[in-house]
């Protein structure tokens, strides 16, 4: 029993913690080692409008134009604006960004007309989000963590969510009353084969606020990274793209450089456009990878911006101050999500969410680099004020613990494994009629011999991904066009006539 659980520890739940704590005892619920989110993993920075010449005007239209028309102006409004107070209380619960002249120092990502994103220990700035909001959090009595518990289902008694059934670390399942129930689960990145999310990005907050009755919106926006480090012998590794906002040149298998042919911003054109052309540049060369050119940059100061970069790709035999990296895109970012208010509240009473499990409207068709961090920031405090006004009486439903079933013999392990692949090949990057009707044929097929009995949080899992790729395959094929992170090689042209719109999906209907 607490009265408010927060559902992922990444930095939206941890900036909603933060918030609730001044009004009761908060829970926080991690799958995964609290560390483990996709928050951690984030390299290149934060968005945000404090660079001189700069204002939170700016950082809205250029948020705007990578979005394709479907952002909700609102809601970007609010993130440029909130997002520089937000940022200020950060440094000042002691947040370490890197300084030139004493001065915060900022560099360009795709996509952004001017030098706005703040960055950490080089490229670690993940880390020390992450970091600062855990010494802050550890400082506050109210919260408390339970690692390596799984969410199963949310408890729903007719409009409201009155709490979750959880597995704990000791397999061992559980009910958790809440006045309010935060869910900032993080992506879905594991749907794909190549990725730069962590393994527990799973999509489980999405499938299961879509069994409880939420709805989802947007759904068919996968956003691709174009640089992730591509060796047989490497886990896929993101190269940020802030390397290319220093100077960093795409170059085919035949050391040319090509972005120019593409986009008047060339390298720093929008990730949807990079990661397309990278795609025509390997089937043009019939290579499985390009290359990222760093080698007219200074060694020194490679080493010192980029160190993460540096060493990871030095482990795996590449010196970024010689080599040319071979990359690709991976899958990065769920611009969809549970589809929420301002005040990141659900259409289910006491259900909120934020994050990159939410979607409400800052990211449009294509997510402006390094605005992700802005937004758990952003959304998750003011999902922590709109959720504390929850706190009262419970409506605590009589229920009985579920039976625990023996699962039935399913090479669980095989199947996320084709599904991976599926997703990967029939609606990745580029997506067709064809393709993804099959794959959603495929998708029903698992989504039935799953519906059996569950009882491992590997069983669990896999159906809430089979849910979730359902509802990105069902939403892109519905789409009958070209938008941002969603193109069709039927309908290669927007149609902002017909689709200047959402898809939002319910349950039943
Ligand atoms: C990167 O560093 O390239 C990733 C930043 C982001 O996804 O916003």
């Amino acid at each position: 029993m607490a009265n408010f659980l927060v559902i992922g520890g990444g930095v939206a739940g941890l900036r909603a913690a933060i918030e609730l704590a001044g009004s009761g005892e908060v829970l926080v619920i991690t799958k995964g080692k609290v560390m483990e989110s996709s928050t951690w993993r984030a390299q290149g920075g934060i968005a945000v409008a404090l660079a001189e010449g700069d204002e939170p005007e700016l950082h809205m239209k250029d948020t705007l134009k990578a979005g394709v028309g479907l952002c909700d102006e609102s809601a970007v409004k609010i993130l440029v604006e909130e997002g520089v107070p937000r940022v200020e209380e950060l440094i000042s619960w002691g947040a370490n960004f890197d300084k030139e002249n004493g001065k915060l120092s900022f560099t360009q990502e795709g996509a952004h007309k001017i030098r706005r994103i703040i960055h950490a220990m080089g490229d670690a700035t993940g880390e020390e989000v992450h970091r600062t909001l855990m010494r802050r959090v550890q400082g506050i009595e109210n919260i408390k963590f339970f690692e390596h518990t799984f969410l199963i289902d949310l408890l729903i008694e007719g409009e409201e969510c009155s709490g979750a059934l959880i597995m704990d670390q000791n397999g061992e399942e559980q009910i958790i009353f809440a006045s309010a129930i935060i869910l900032a689960s993080g992506g879905a990145g594991q749907l794909y084969r190549d990725t730069t999310n962590p393994p527990v990005a799973t999509g489980d907050g999405l499938a299961i606020a879509y069994r409880a009755g939420c709805e989802l919106q947007d759904m068919e926006f996968i956003q691709f990274h174009p640089t992730t480090l591509y060796l047989p012998s490497a886990p896929c590794f993101l190269i940020s793209e802030s390397v290319r906002g220093e100077g960093g040149v795409l170059k085919n298998s035949k050391g040319e450089a090509f972005m120019s042919e593409y986009h008047e911003m060339g390298d720093l054109a929008p990730r949807d456009v990079v990661c397309r052309a990278i795609f025509n540049q390997m089937w043009r060369t019939k290579s499985s990878n390009v290359f990222l050119d760093m080698r007219h940059l200074k060694p020194d100061f490679l080493k010192r911006r980029f160190p993460n970069i540096y060493m990871t790709c030095k482990k795996y035999g590449q010196d970024i101050t010689r080599d040319l990296i071979p990359v690709r895109p991976a899958a990065h970012f769920l611009m969809g999500g549970v589809k929420t208010d301002l005040n990141s509240e659900t259409n289910i009473k006491r259900l909120f969410s934020c994050g990159e499990a939410a979607s409400v409207g800052v990211h449009g068709a294509n997510r402006l680099a390094s605005n992700s961090l802005l937004e758990g920031l952003v959304f998750g405090k003011r999902a922590g004020v709109s959720s504390s006004k929850c706190l009262g009486e419970l409506a605590r439903p009589n229920r009985a613990r579920p039976n625990k079933d023996a699962s039935p013999k399913i090479n669980f392990g095989e199947i996320k494994k084709s599904l991976q692949e599926l997703m990967e090949e029939k609606a990745g990057i580029i997506r067709c009629g064809k393709s993804l009707k099959e794959a959603l044929e495929k998708l029903e097929e698992w989504d039935k011999i799953l519906e059996v009995p569950l009882s491992s949080q590997e069983e669990f899992e896999l159906r809430n991904m089979v849910t979730v790729a359902r509802l990105i395959t069902a939403s892109a094929l519905r789409r009958e066009e070209s938008r941002g992170a969603h193109f069709r090689s039927d309908f290669p042209a927007t149609d902002d006539k017909k689709w200047k719109r959402h898809i939002v999906t319910k349950r039943g209907g």
